[in-house]
């Protein structure tokens, strides 16, 4: 049931489609000043294994509280946590030796090399001598961490240790790595090398569960996404899924003189794939259930009506409206940090 410390051979149980975790009615609350800060409200989620699944929320959405409950870290106040097949609250010592967890600030002794790191963490974790340095070479390939790994993590870019902290976090070869942020602080190069070694895992059968508050990562490096806020699950789904549920927004400004907007504005609200137009100053905004087949669909109108345009943009959703519509709020505003450059993945 429970894997061995030395999980060199222990590959996922959980065949595809199952829950790698399981979380359900997850209550957590600290005593505050004014009165108990209630963290978590009654968290309900589902991460199948083999994907990165992406928490994603603004500043205090409990999304680090959720995930040191889920790595054995802190005791729930109610609710239950499966993690790997068993439950964290009554076996929390064999639930540690299925996963992996890399926290915001990192486990790294900065004293010692990446290879030391290595080592010592795989001996932690009851592997044999052999194993463990066959491990930190693998891993030192594979996290290409060759060129500092002698160096002691002291002298590291932020990047250089994220990527050895990620090493660390999967020495013992868990079925779930937990990440809290993997990603602040770090540049697009870093960013974008970090998340092909998550995907890569991924690819290899480990189940990936990170938080973030860029909207770009959970977009485009999470399978899956819940949007928390304010110690609730306020949406979950495929960012695909998530996106789909609201309209792309469509802006159309008609050359001065070429058009009678509210005209306009009128025809197009009649087409079947308009879910709303109207007039914004000198231009109509016309709401869309599909970008493509919609746009395609407006030019064809405008052009039987003789509208000449003199400028068109499109805006398709993004998870930020999936929170505004949700919560009201920008994440933008509610406590996240810039959004970084897009990057390429
Ligand atoms: N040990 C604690 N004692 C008191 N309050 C706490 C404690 N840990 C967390 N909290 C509070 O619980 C709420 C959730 O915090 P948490 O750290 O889980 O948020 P988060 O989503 O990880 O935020 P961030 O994006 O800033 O990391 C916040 O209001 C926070 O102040
Ligand atoms: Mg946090």
């Amino acid at each position: 049931m429970t894997g061995s410390a030395a999980a060199g051979t222990t590959r996922r149980t959980a065949s595809g489609g199952e829950a790698a975790v399981r979380v359900t009615g997850l209550r957590k609350s600290f005593p505050g000043k004014g009165g108990r800060v209630e963290a978590l409200r009654g968290v309900d989620l589902s991460v199948p294994a083999g994907q990165i699944y992406g928490f994603l929320g603004p500043n205090g959405a409990g999304k680090t509280t959720a995930l040191r409950i889920l790595t054995t870290l802190l005791r729930a106040d109610a609710g239950e946590v499966v993690v790997a097949g068993l439950d964290v609250g009554s076996h929390p010592a064999a639930v540690r030796r299925r996963i992996g967890y890399v926290g915001q600030r990192g486990g790294a002794d900065i004293e010692a090399t990446g290879r030391e790191n290595l080592v010592l963490q795989g001996r932690l974790y009851g592997m044999g001598r052999h194993e463990t340095e066959r491990r930190a070479d693998e891993l030192i390939e594979r996290l290409d961490l060759a060129p500092f790994c002698e160096r002691i993590a002291r002298t590291y870019s932020g990047g250089q240790r994220r990527r050895l902290e990620v090493a660390l976090g999967i020495v013992h070869r868990p079925d779930v790595l937990f990440l809290d942020e993997p990603t602040l602080g770090l540049d697009p190069q870093n960013r974008a090398n970090l998340w092909d070694q998550l995907r890569r895992l991924r690819d290899a059968g480990t189940t990936v569960l990170l938080t973030t508050h860029y909207l770009d990562e959970a977009d485009r490096l999470s399978d899956r996404v819940a949007i928390i806020d304010h110690g609730l699950v306020v949406a979950e789904g495929t960012p695909e899924e998530l996106r789909g549920r609201y309209p792309a927004a469509v802006t159309i400004t008609p050359r001065p003189g070429f058009a009678d907007l509210a005209a306009v504005a009128a025809l197009l609200g009649r087409e079947p794939l308009v879910r709303e137009a109207r007039i914004d100053g000198e231009t109509i905004r016309v709401d869309l259930d599909s970008a493509t087949t919609g746009m395609a669909a407006i030019f064809a109108l405008l052009r039987a009506r003789g509208v000449e345009v003199q400028g068109v943009s499109l805006r398709e959703p993004s998870l930020d409206d999936v929170f505004l519509h949700e919560t009201g709020r920008s994440l933008r505003d509610a406590g996240a940090p810039p959004a970084m450059e897009a990057i390429a993945s």
